[in-house]
């Protein structure tokens, strides 16, 4: 039977007028049971989740940028099994945090948390909030008094599961009661934090820690009986670890469907937008210079992987047949051309390393999935178009075409009705025209 060709992914692009910025963003959290907890900007909302796996059916799901756990815990609510892997533990702490508020009593979190604020309030002991050097300033005086007095009180905590949500909720109400605010890409300052900061930020009067806590304490307490309804049932996987590693150990064909939502390539650095929430990990100077590098190249700071990725492959072939699939890429390397004929002119020459390695790695992750999902599984992926010196560069075409050379056809790639403007930078140089946030479907 003559075989109907295959449109080029390129073709297959659509402006679905359903999709609103509320279900690919954080904002469709906001009153979501439990995943309001946490303010993960980046992160999609677990009513998006819901119903890519509707569609998708299957048991098993995995996450290989799980952020904040939205696509792990969803499917972990819907009764299917999931891994999640991320560099930054945040999602782990998550699984962490949903699966204590399960097991534990209300009055037992009541209680751990009104003697938390009552030591805020004291003049008992502390334990210094432990600054990296991008934090330091970032609390009024008595607020960081009040913070080492809780890193005690907390320390004496017997129950672990109660510990880890009292823990949980300081942590999340660290950039409230700074004087940061996560804002784009940048982690913007208040000049009161003695810091030269060039665009001012005016946060206003400051909740105190204790205030902000006792708010955030009884928004878990409220949304405790539906986690515990909701995430009662067997614990996702949380890796915190990097998934150009752990796919690697993933067995063939083992995953049904793929929710994920990659960095993007817009030199977004997540190790400075989270540096207060990382520091309160327990992240020193030297651990957040090695969790940067570890991050899928999405910065001009990012050095090359591919000696480490030789290491961790040994003698598999994959990451050579990923670099063949950039090398035959023809929108890839002409995007670099143009890139290294304007080198002078980029603000950053490091840009052209950035868009290399960014594609190298991704196609490292997409020829992992093409292995590791099932025949008619499905891989969705969240992710935006990005553009340097005036030159936007088709992600969406070319990652969905790395994909078809992993074994899957690309089934669409739905566009939002309005994609991003440019940077303020670039807009006065080259004017203004959106970028394309898309929402890719891959069938295996
Ligand atoms: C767009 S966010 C994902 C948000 C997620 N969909 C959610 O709803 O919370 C991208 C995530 O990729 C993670 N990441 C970056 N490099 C990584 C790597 N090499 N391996 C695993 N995760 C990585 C970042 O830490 C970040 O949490």
């Amino acid at each position: 039977m003559p075989q109907s060709p295959t449109k080029s992914p390129g073709k297959k692009i659509v402006v679905d007028p359903h999709l609103t910025r509320r279900a690919v963003s954080y904002q469709g959290n906001k009153t979501s049971p439990g995943f309001r907890w946490l303010k993960f900007k980046e992160g999609f909302s677990a009513s998006l989740v819901e119903s890519l796996l509707s569609i998708s059916g299957g048991k098993s799901v995995l996450d290989p940028f799980s952020g904040a756990g939205t696509t792990i815990l969803t499917a972990c609510k819907m009764g299917k099994r999931s891994v999640g892997m991320d560099v930054m533990p945040i999602s782990e702490k998550m699984v962490g945090v949903m699966d204590s508020a399960a097991h534990v009593s209300i009055n037992d979190v009541r209680d751990a948390a009104d003697g938390i604020m009552l030591s805020m309030k004291g003049s008992g002991d502390g334990i210094p909030f432990e600054h990296l050097r991008i934090t330091r300033g970032a609390f009024p005086p008595r607020t960081e008094r009040e913070l080492s007095r809780a890193r005690h009180a907390i320390k004496s905590i017997g129950d672990e599961s109660i510990k880890n949500i009292i823990n949980f909720a300081v942590m999340s109400v660290l950039e409230e009661v700074s004087y940061t605010r996560k804002d784009g890409q940048f982690l913007r300052w208040d000049p009161r934090s003695g810091r030269d900061v060039a665009a001012v930020l005016d946060k206003g009067r400051l909740p105190l820690l204790n205030k902000a806590f006792e708010m955030k304490i009884k928004q878990i307490i409220e949304d405790m009986p539906h986690v515990k309804s909701a995430y009662a049932g067997p614990r996702p996987v949380a890796r915190t670890e990097s998934s150009l590693k752990a796919l690697r150990k993933m067995k063939p064909r083992s995953i049904d469907a793929v929710v994920t939502s990659p960095p993007y390539a817009n030199r977004y650095d997540y190790t400075r937008t989270y540096a207060l929430e990382l520091a309160w990990m327990g992240y020193s100077e030297t651990g957040i210079s090695a969790l940067r590098q570890a991050m899928l190249t999405a910065t001009v700071e990012n050095r090359p992987k591919g000696e480490w990725l030789a290491k961790v492959y040994g003698r598999s072939s994959l990451p050579g047949e990923a670099a063949d699939v950039c090398a035959k890429n023809r929108r890839l390397q002409s995007a670099l051309k143009y890139l290294k004929r304007h080198a002078a002119e980029l603000n950053n020459p490091h840009i052209i390393r950035l868009v290399e390695n960014y594609f190298a790695e991704m196609a490292v992750i997409i020829a992992e999935l093409g292995r590791i999902v099932r025949k008619n599984g499905n891989v969705f992926m969240v992710n935006d178009n990005v553009r340097y010196h005036g030159m936007d560069i088709p992600v969406d075409i070319i990652l969905s075409e790395f994909a078809e050379k992993s074994g899957f056809t690309c089934e669409s790639i739905r566009a939002l009705p309005r994609g991003k403007g440019n940077s303020s930078q670039q807009m006065g140089k080259f004017g203004r025209s959106e970028l394309r946030k898309c929402i890719y479907r891959w069938k295996r």
